[in-house]
């Protein structure tokens, strides 16, 4: 039976993008709107959305929000994309700036959006059945919604609270509570939303949703430990029964190496071998490597953070530059690890490239013409780069966390499974171990190569499993019949 869903996050393609999560709010609900869902989108209305996409927003209203002892204006927008309605939240104080995160008033900034989304609802007068919020930026919501609003509708929605990445927390003093949320002490001083001596938007989602989802069944086993909890091990354990983890898919209209309309030549896996070679010459041609069809060629897309084990390359560098390889890297992030690139594109001229940035169209090239695609994180929730590539006939690199060591097989040699190569421990040396084993695989061994390649494009990393364990977690939750 078709119900109605409103998704709350801090960003999400096609308008907005930084990273995964943008990737999920671009996806999940366009999928669960094909299967005939009322899915509504919420998201901040920042300056890069204005600069491309103020012509097909349309103005709904605006509204008095209280906000602390005062109100705040905001404006309301919206526009359709594949049959999912996005709203858009208007404050040009807050949302109109050059980045999305990053700013001291960050907690005020987001604690007006949970607000202005929450009153919105019912200045439109559309009452979802569920609030499905994302990561921090949005956990304020289901307490909000049970304590801050008179109408009972408030109090009759279901609310999920998907944790992307649980290291950003959003974490904020006292006074956020009262003073801008409107929200009474009393639920600091019983300790359901204090954390260490202020308050946590993360964990009141925790505490507060009747659900919470994360983004791969690994991660959601790994949260409950104190090396990968953030200090919200306790709470997630307390919540145990009510959490689960659900593995992320990739929109395969976008990600689509057969259509895909930026990369230089389209293929399938029927003609894969030509794809992928005119793919990488002309990368190579373009980042001025040396023009090589038969190198391998390494791939990395990334924020370059320690999460993301950065360093583990860095660390390893000049002996991965020393292996029969080329590596292009894309990614912007911590000082350290941008120098450390640099230093080996200088080094080594039309081996190694780094471009500095963020770059959807070399993005989808490089995942179209690398052979390897490298992602050696010391923890990922999901991870979408691995899917992409597995899509694009790359074979990912990673380490076993998270939901990397849900969506890639380790290639065995004997007996020819795999999608992909794998190491266990969080270290460098075993991360070059696995490298030169995965380049040897690609030099030597041509028939567990065409298999691995096969198996990778073959993997289903589409939404279709993932939408349907939504779906049944949205009728568990609401007691409805499964149809
Ligand atoms: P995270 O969200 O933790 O950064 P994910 O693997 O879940 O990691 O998602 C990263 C997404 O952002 C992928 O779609 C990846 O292709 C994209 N991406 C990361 N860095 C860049 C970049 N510099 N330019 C273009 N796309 C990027
Ligand atoms: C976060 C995680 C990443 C995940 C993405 C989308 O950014 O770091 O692993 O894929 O969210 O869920």
């Amino acid at each position: 039976m078709p119900r109605s869903i409103l998704f709350v996050a801090s960003e999400g393609l096609p308008f907005i993008k930084t990273g995964g999560l943008a990737d999920v709010v671009g996806s999940l609900p366009k999928q669960l709107a094909k299967k005939g869902h009322d899915v509504r989108v919420v998201l901040p209305l920042y300056s890069k959305v204005i600069e491309k996409y103020y012509d097909c927003l349309k103005r709904i209203g605006t509204i008095d929000v209280w906000y602390g002892d005062h109100k705040q204006p905001a404006t309301y927008y919206q526009t359709e994309v594949d049959s999912v309605v996005y709203y858009f939240i208007e404050h040009q104080g807050f949302y109109e700036r050059d980045r999305l995160y990053g700013y001291d008033d960050d907690g005020e900034r987001f604690a007006f959006f949970q607000k202005a989304l929450l009153d919105m609802i019912a200045y439109i007068d559309w009452w979802p059945n569920i609030i499905h919020s994302n990561d921090w930026q949005c956990g304020m919501i289901p307490l909000l919604s049970k304590v801050c609003y008179q109408d009972h509708r408030y109090h009759d929605i279901k609310h999920i609270f998907t944790i992307h990445n649980l290291a950003f927390q959003g974490n904020f003093g006292l006074e956020m509570l009262e003073g801008c949320l409107g929200i009474p002490n009393d639920y600091y001083y019983d300790g359901s939303v204090k954390f260490d001596s202020g308050i946590s938007f993360m964990k009141a989602g925790i505490v507060f949703a009747d659900k919470i989802t994360t983004v791969s069944p690994t991660y959601s086993h790994e949260i409950l430990t104190e090396t990968f909890g953030e200090k919200m091990d306790s709470v997630l354990r307390y919540r145990q029964d009510d959490l689960s983890g659900i593995v992320n898919g990739i929109d395969t209209e976008l990600w689509n190496p057969k259509t895909d309309k930026l990369i230089y030549k389209n293929y399938s896996l029927r003609n894969y071998v030509s794809g992928k070679r005119e793919n990488k010459k002309k990368l190579q041609k373009m980042l001025g490597l040396e023009v090589n069809e038969n190198v391998c060629l390494i791939g990395l897309v990334s924020r370059l953070t320690n999460q993301k084990g950065i360093y583990f390359i860095t660390e390893k560098l000049q002996e991965i530059m020393n292996l029969d390889v080329q590596f292009v890297v894309l990614g912007t992030g911590e000082y350290h690890a941008e120098d450390a690139l640099t230093w080996m594109e200088n080094n080594y001229k039309g081996k190694a490239v780094y471009y500095r940035g963020y770059n959807e169209e070399l993005a989808h090239q490089i995942y179209a013409g690398c052979d390897i695609f490298l992602m050696p994180s010391i923890y990922e929730p999901c991870g979408i780069g691995q899917l992409i590539a597995m899509h694009y006939g790359a074979l990912p690199l990673v380490r076993e966390t998270g939901g990397l060591k849900d969506t890639v097989t380790p290639y065995n040699e004997y007996t020819g499974e795999g999608n992909g190569f794998s190491f266990g421990p969080a270290r460098s040396d075993d991360m070059l171990y696995t490298l030169k084993y995965a380049v040897s695989t690609f030099y030597n061994q041509k028939v567990g190569l065409k298999g691995l390649i096969k198996a990778a494009m073959n993997t289903d990393v589409s939404w279709e499993q993932s939408a349907n364990i939504y779906e049944t977690l949205y009728y568990t939750l609401c007691n409805w019949p499964d149809n």
